[in-house]
């Protein structure tokens, strides 16, 4: 089984997604060992506490500056003892310690088609913002594996949703989540847990069974 822990800053309609996929038999191989956000209050925390995963918050306003916040971060991650860390929407930078010492062993969801609308400043709202602005008439989702560049890690899987012409930002970002970010990360989480897919060169490849 593949101990898996959920990183979360907001709603977590994506842990959701997973912790529903796991009850569902459509994520296997998998124990979710732990939930961490970043935000005390945040509705995450209870979906987790409803499913009997155990979550715990962790925020860089509790510590004097950001290099204390960041070890005791990898602490509380480093006590679930986890195989696979999925950041489903969680908002702060992963340090260097964190992604070097669990290299190939990060995943991320991301609004948008990767390398559009992605880097310092894309997330949440903002990127259905910046996609409306820019008039694309195609956006979507992109689950990857983290490295130290904000959102160029290898790529696992994209999918494709239609802009609308009367769309808001608002339900544009209910649209990518409905049909692209809901199964895309699950989908990602099951074939990691079930050796399905490997980093090559720097590359995703799928491994045919
Ligand atoms: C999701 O749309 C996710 O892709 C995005 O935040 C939202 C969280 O929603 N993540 C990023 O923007 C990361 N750069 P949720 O809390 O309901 O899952």
């Amino acid at each position: 089984m593949l101990r898996v822990v959920v990183l979360v800053s907001g709603g977590g309609t994506n842990l959701q997604a997973i912790i529903d996929a796991v009850a569902a038999g459509t994520i296997s191989n998998v124990e979710l060992v732990g939930v961490i956000s970043n935000n005390k209050t945040v509705k995450s925390l209870e979906r987790a506490k409803v499913a009997g995963i155990p979550a715990v918050s962790v925020s860089p306003k509790d510590y004097e500056n950001r290099a204390v916040f960041n070890e005791a971060f990898l602490q509380k991650v480093d006590e679930f003892q986890p195989d696979l860390i999925v950041l489903a929407g969680f908002l702060v930078a992963i340090p260097e310690a964190m992604v070097c010492k669990y290299s190939n062993r990060i995943i991320n969801i991301h609004p948008s088609l990767i390398p559009s609308f992605c880097g310092v400043g894309y997330y949440g709202l903002k990127v259905h913002e910046k996609a409306l602005e820019r008039g694309v008439k195609v956006t979507g989702a992109t689950v990857h594996f983290v490295t130290e560049g904000m959102d160029e890690g290898p790529i696992i899987a994209q999918k494709a949703v239609a802009v609308l012409e009367d769309d808001t930002a608002e339900s544009l970002q209910l649209r990518v989540m409905e049909q692209a970010e809901w199964h895309l990360l699950p989908q990602a989480i099951d074939d990691i847990a079930n050796g399905r897919i490997a980093v090559v060169d720097g590359s995703v490849k799928r491994i045919h069974q």
